[in-house]
């Protein structure tokens, strides 16, 4: 249940149309709320209770969307760019209605997991440096990484501006002149991952977030793809 607000706002910002183009359709009869059709484009209703429908069609009314995207490389995490397509650029018309903005940064050659929302307070508290949220990554590098690496990564890495990063959790998954590792970050300094590799003199060739916190990457997703949170995980990210 939410408060009441005026129909023209709702129907507008659900991307209907202007305020303009609202007030035709309520001229033309198209919108009616609980079975009868408005002729007044000032009323106001509760969009959680009032039924609308616009031609015929109901109007399902939510505030906020949450999608989970594979981002795929090339494109920035970001909701506009002079340059580069963006993460947003390659959402569909339904879900640009809302306003949404990627909740955390990914390079343009990173991969994987990103949650797009327009819930700013959710992306606000999964973000805080004070909740220190769990990120992992799948991280191909030039280099043995080796078990001595793993103590490095537990005691933390000095960056190149002399940074020293939180205790990092690694995984080795195979070790050879190209490793494959599982590590897990509490931050988000820029670069992070890569930089921490380059510490120890090896470069990062393949990145892909795997996880954030209680919400995890769907292998069904391929890069480029997107789908909306279920409620489940909704569920997760919000009580975490
Ligand atoms: N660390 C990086 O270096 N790059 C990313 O995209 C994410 C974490």
């Amino acid at each position: 249940m939410g408060k009441k607000e005026r129909l023209d706002k709702i129907i507008s910002n659900m991307g209907y149309g202007s305020r303009k183009d609202v007030k035709r359709f309520i001229k033309d009869g198209l919108i009616e709320v609980n079975g009868h059709i408005v002729t007044k484009n000032d009323i106001k209703i509760d969009p959680y209770i009032d039924e609308i429908y616009f031609n015929n069609e109901k109007v399902e009314y939510r505030e906020y969307i949450y999608l989970m995207m594979n981002k795929p490389k090339g494109l920035v995490s970001s909701t506009d760019d002079p340059m580069t397509r963006t993460v947003i650029d390659i959402l569909e018309d339904e879900y640009l209605v809302y306003r949404p903005f990627p909740a955390g940064r990914l390079d343009k050659d990173t991969v994987g997991l990103l949650l797009i929302t327009n819930d700013g307070k959710l992306a606000h508290e999964i973000l805080s440096p004070k909740k220190g949220i769990d990120k992992t990554y799948y991280v191909e590098v030039n280099g043995y990484v080796e078990e001595k690496h793993l103590k490095k990564f537990e005691k933390g890495i000095v960056l190149d501006d002399g940074y020293r990063t939180l205790p990092a959790q690694m995984e080795i998954i195979h070790s050879d002149a190209i490793s494959k590792v599982y590590l897990t970050i509490q931050e988000g300094k820029y670069h992070q991952v890569k930089r921490m590799f380059e510490s120890l003199s090896m470069k990062v060739i393949f990145l892909k977030r795997i996880s954030m916190g209680p919400l995890k990457l769907d292998e069904e997703l391929k890069e480029g793809e997107y789908r909306e949170l279920t409620e489940e995980e909704l569920n997760m990210l919000k009580r975490f």
